[in-house]
C-alpha cells in the first residue's frame, strides 16, 4: 500500500498552481485532502474534480494571515477526517519590486502571507501532530530562499525565513522525539499564477521572459508526493527543483 493512502493532508494555497497540482496528485494516490485558500469558486471546482476522479477532498475558505481561521481549518480537518498527517504549507505571493520603489504595503503583505502565514499554520496544526507523535510538514520556500537578486529582496527574505523555519522546526521536533518529518521544497521557475501578484509592469515583463523555461506545477507535486511516500523513518529535508535549463 502507498505511504500516501489514507493520509489526511491540509494544503494551503490549494486554489491554483503548485497547491492545486499537489491536491490532485495526492488525492489520486489515495490521500484525503483538505483544500484551503481564499477563492471559494476555485476550491469548490477542485473538490468536484477530485471527487469525480474517485478521490476524497473537502475544502474550507481560509486566509493564512488570520490565526483564527488557521485554527478553524485545523479543527475542520480533524472533524472531517479525525487527524492531520501532513501539512503542505504552500500559500505565497511574490509582488517583487526594487526596494527604491518603497512598496511598503507589498512588503507587509509578503511578510504576512509568506512568513506569518507559514508560522500560523504550524501553530494551528503541529500541536495535534506532536500529541500523536506523527506528522509531516512540507514548507514551500524557493530558489529565492537560497539566492538573492535585485528586485527580489523582500521576497527572498521571506523565502530565506521559510528555509530557517523548516530547519528549526526539524531540529526541535527531532530533538523532542516527536516523529515529525520536515521537508523544505525550493522550486525554481514553475508555471502558476504567482507572477499575477507583481504590480510593477517592468518587473512582471522581465519575469515573464525568465519564466519561459518554467516547468509545470505537476513536477513539484510529484516531488511533494515523493517526500510523503518515504517510510516513516526517512525524512527528505531539502529539495531544490529547477527547470534543467534554468541558470540562476
Ligand atoms: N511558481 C514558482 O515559480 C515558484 C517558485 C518558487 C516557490 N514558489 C512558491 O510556491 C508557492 C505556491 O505558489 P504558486 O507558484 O503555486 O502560485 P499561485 O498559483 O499564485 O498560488 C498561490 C496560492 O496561494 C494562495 N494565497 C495567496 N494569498 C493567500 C492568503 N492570504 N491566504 C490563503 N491563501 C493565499 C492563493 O489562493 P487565493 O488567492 O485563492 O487565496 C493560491 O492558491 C508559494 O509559496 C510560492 O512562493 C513558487
Amino acid at each position: 500500500m502507498s505511504n500516501i493512502q489514507d493520509k489526511v493532508v491540509i494544503i494551503t494555497g490549494a486554489s491554483s498552481g503548485i497547491g492545486e497540482a499537489a491536491a490532485k496528485e495526492l488525492a489520486s494516490k489515495g490521500a484525503k485532502v483538505v483544500l484551503s485558500a481564499r477563492r471559494e469558486d476555485r476550491l469548490k471546482q477542485l473538490q468536484y474534480e477530485i471527487q469525480a476522479s474517485g478521490g476524497q477532498a473537502v475544502y474550507k475558505v481560509t486566509d493564512v494571515t488570520s490565526r483564527e481561521q488557521m485554527e478553524q481549518l485545523a479543527a475542520f480537518a480533524i472533524s472531517e477526517f479525525g487527524q492531520i498527517d501532513v501539512l503542505v504549507n504552500n500559500a505565497g505571493i511574490m509582488p517583487q519590486a526594487f526596494l527604491a520603489e518603497n512598496k511598503v504595503d507589498e512588503w507587509d503583505k509578503m511578510i504576512d502571507v509568506n512568513i506569518k502565514g507559514v508560522l500560523y499554520a504550524i501553530a494551528a496544526i503541529v500541536p495535534s501532530m506532536r500529541e500523536r507523535k506523527s506528522g509531516h510538514v512540507i514548507n514551500l520556500s524557493s530558489v529565492a530562499g537560497h539566492n538573492i537578486y535585485p528586485g527580489g529582496t523582500v521576497y527572498c527574505g521571506t523565502k530565506f525565513a521559510v528555509k530557517a523555519i523548516s530547519e528549526g522546526l526539524r531540529q526541535e521536533e527531532a530533538m523532542n522525539g516527536n516523529n515529525i518529518r520536515v521537508t523544505n521544497i525550493s522550486p525554481g521557475a514553475v508555471t502558476s499564477e504567482l507572477l499575477e501578484t507583481i504590480s510593477d509592469p517592468v518587473m512582471k515583463a522581465g519575469l515573464e521572459d525568465f519564466y519561459q523555461v518554467a516547468i509545470g506545477a505537476d513536477r513539484i507535486a510529484s516531488a511533494i508526493a515523493f517526500a510523503i511516500e518515504q517510510p516513516a523513518d526517512v525524512a527528505i529535508n531539502e529539495m531544490i527543483i529547477r527547470p534543467t535549463v534554468q541558470v540562476g
